[in-house]
């Protein structure tokens, strides 16, 4: 089943609340960046954010960690009521044990891999995670391009895990490519210029999933 995420970072947060009540009947959820300034090269936004967004919305929050040592905060991102919470294979910690925290707290473990991770590193970790985030950018930045060497990782990636087990991708997805990872096995396409960033949000979300529900899936074909 395809789910559409539509990246806050590219909202007008002039309007955070507007939009995302506009959108939240025609998506699955919301992806939320939350960036550290040193696992990646940028800083976007918090707990009081994604707090904010939680009393306007029931919809799924889809909580995407790019910081170091996320072991340290996962305590806080589930009692401000993230209902994904996913953490990157690279950053420093112990990965396993964030995985296993986020499912015994009764949410849902996302693990993310950045576009040059090898797909074996998911090995380790199997059967703790609810979601693969395949990153089709480098993370840190909205508006880059997608990466193609990324992109060809979904379809070992869906071998290994299974059908039972979201994949999502992230960074540079639009209309107009998002076949080439739908076709590859991925079902959860998080688009935040592609959707956030349009002037009409609603719109661009009910087309994305038009786009989607059009693509050929050559894995499961
Ligand atoms: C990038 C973030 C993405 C970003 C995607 O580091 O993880 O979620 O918002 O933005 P677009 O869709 O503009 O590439
Ligand atoms: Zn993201």
């Amino acid at each position: 089943m395809i789910k559409i995420s539509p990246s806050l970072l590219s909202v007008d947060f002039t309007k955070i609340g507007d939009e995302v009540k506009k959108i939240d009947t025609s998506v699955e959820m919301i992806h939320l960046d939350v960036m550290d300034g040193h696992f990646v090269p940028n800083i976007s936004f918090g707990m009081p954010v994604i707090k904010a967004v939680r009393k306007i919305t029931d919809i799924t929050l889809d909580t995407h960690l790019m910081i170091s040592n996320p072991s340290k905060y996962l305590d806080e991102f589930v009692k401000i009521g993230s209902d994904i919470i996913t953490v990157h294979a690279e950053a420093p910690d112990d990965i396993l044990e964030c995985l296993k925290y986020i499912k015994k707290s009764g949410k849902k473990a996302g693990i993310a891999l950045n576009p040059d991770t090898p797909n074996d590193v998911l090995n380790k970790y199997i059967g703790y995670f609810d979601m693969v985030l395949q990153m089709t950018v480098f993370p840190g930045f909205g508006g880059q391009s997608m990466i193609m060497d990324a992109v060809n990782k979904i379809p070992e990636i869906r071998k290994m895990v299974g059908d039972e087990i979201d994949i999502e991708v992230d960074g540079g997805i639009y209309i107009e490519n998002v076949c080439e990872v739908v076709s590859r096995g991925a079902n959860v396409i998080v688009s935040g210029t592609g959707i956030f960033g349009q002037p009409d949000t609603k719109k661009a979300a009910v087309d994305m999933r038009k786009a989607c529900e059009s693509c050929e899936v050559k894995y499961f074909g």
